[in-house]
């Protein structure tokens, strides 16, 4: 574990990923060289491509998770968040979290519309299981030598569509990819054969984001000694308001996702679908928050979250983009349940973090704490001398104008002659 990394410099805390994570030197040199991507490899991913989109990648330090302990790279452009998270992550230490991850059971559906008799074009799709069954095991074969493949299927009936129309589901074990082009390759394959079946015309074939085959529960204890009987009282206070008001439990789920997608781009993953998918299973049965807090029996706060987590640790982005081969590379997650575990105990630990910080002190001074770092070097302070007095000042005063750094930068600067 990290003591104290947000204190070193760059290049210190560089040379300690490097050594503690035993990286590669490509992979050193490319965080050297701030995760620099090609143009030719860009070109390559999408279309007209002009440019790159840079943004900060930093640690998350203290996450230990079902006894082991991990560095998380974040990737994401809010001030706080990777703080937040670090020192969240600290205050269940020893114990860390408990993490666990379903099996990498992705859904993907093929629409038949048009249907003339719909209970008895279901009959037939029962009678032609197993070979409907048989193609999409052929196409989803390259699953099998990993342990993964075709798990089961579905037909069902789409109440109030525009015309008769069924829905065939199919379930299929992913392992450590997304699975995106696995499913939708099965779909499409299968598809003309349930059309033909059913006499139905074959409309959308396509994965489902509402992973909810693949859900990941993590859990933590925060201590009343370490956190203090408010510090519990002000987090329960915010989760129950979170329950009962839908626009508060919007930036409640809004800070979980701030720590889940920062790994998911840190790791080359497809935020928009997590983001869908975990917004989608907050809204089952009413809008929730997708974490809880409790007692335990010593009164102290017992916090977990359940999500779906479709993310993958091969295939996509997660091959082509250099920096994301660099961070789990850095989180050494042998699979993609365990980083899924390792997201959540992200979102649960920033989610603690907010709720804890706004029921007591707030969260602007914290904030404002990084902002005035920033004015002071757009009021012209140069070196970390003149950076740190500056802001200092600034957060002493709580004016943070550009002119007031200025003003703060001209005395400082006269007075050492
Ligand atoms: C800001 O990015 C996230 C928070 O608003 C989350 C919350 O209110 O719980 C601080």
């Amino acid at each position: 574990m990290f003591k104290s990394f947000y204190k070193l410099s760059i290049d210190e805390r560089l040379k300690y990923i490097e050594e503690m994570r035993k990286i590669s030197k490509e992979s050193a040199l490319l965080l050297k060289n701030s995760g620099g991507l090609k143009l030719e490899i860009a070109d390559r991913m999408i279309e007209n491509v002009i440019g790159a989109v840079h943004l900060p990648l930093g640690i998350a330090t203290n996450f230990r998770i079902n006894g082991k302990d991990f560095v998380v790279p974040m990737a994401i452009e809010e001030a706080s968040v990777v703080a937040a998270a670090s020192k969240a992550a600290k205050l269940t230490l020893p114990e860390g979290f408990t993490a666990k991850a379903d099996e990498p059971v992705m859904m993907g559906h093929v629409q038949l519309t048009n249907i003339k008799n719909v209970g008895h074009a279901l009959a037939e799709l029962e009678k032609n299981r197993n070979d409907i069954i048989k193609i999409a095991r052929e196409n989803s074969k390259i699953m099998e030598q990993y342990g993964g493949g075709f798990r089961e299927v579905r037909f069902k009936e789409l109440k109030n569509a525009r015309s008769g129309t069924i829905i065939a589901e199919f379930d299929i074990d992913v392992r450590d990819a997304m699975g995106a082009n696995t499913v939708n390759t099965v779909l499409e394959q299968v598809a003309p054969t349930l059309s033909e079946i059913t006499g139905g015309k074959t409309r959308l074939r396509i994965i489902s984001n509402l992973a909810v085959k693949r859900k990941v529960h993590a859990k933590a204890v925060w201590k009343k000694d370490a956190i203090g009987e408010d510090g519990v009282e002000g987090v329960l206070d915010g989760y129950d308001f979170a329950k009962n008001d839908p626009f508060r439990c919007a930036t409640h789920n809004k800070g979980i996702m701030n720590g889940i997608d920062a790994v998911a781009l840190a790791t080359g993953n497809d935020w928009r679908a997590i983001e869908a998918g975990i917004h989608s299973y907050a809204a089952i049965n009413g809008y929730h928050p997708v974490t809880k807090y409790g007692r335990d029996s010593n009164g102290n706060l017992i916090g977990e979250i359940e999500i779906p987590l479709p993310v993958a640790t091969v295939g996509g982005a997660v091959n082509t983009l250099p920096t994301a081969k660099t961070s789990l590379e850095i989180l050494g997650v042998k699979s993609s349940k365990e980083l899924g575990m390792v997201m959540a105990c992200v979102g649960l630990a920033n989610n603690f973090a907010a709720l804890y910080a706004l029921s007591t002190t707030g969260i602007q001074q914290g904030h404002m704490k990084l902002h005035s770092r920033n004015i002071a070097v757009i009021a012209g302070a140069n070196g970390t001398e003149e950076v740190d007095y500056v802001s200092e000042k600034l957060t002493e005063s709580r004016n943070f104008s550009v002119d007031f750094a200025k003003e703060i930068l001209k005395e400082m600067r006269d007075k050492s002659g």
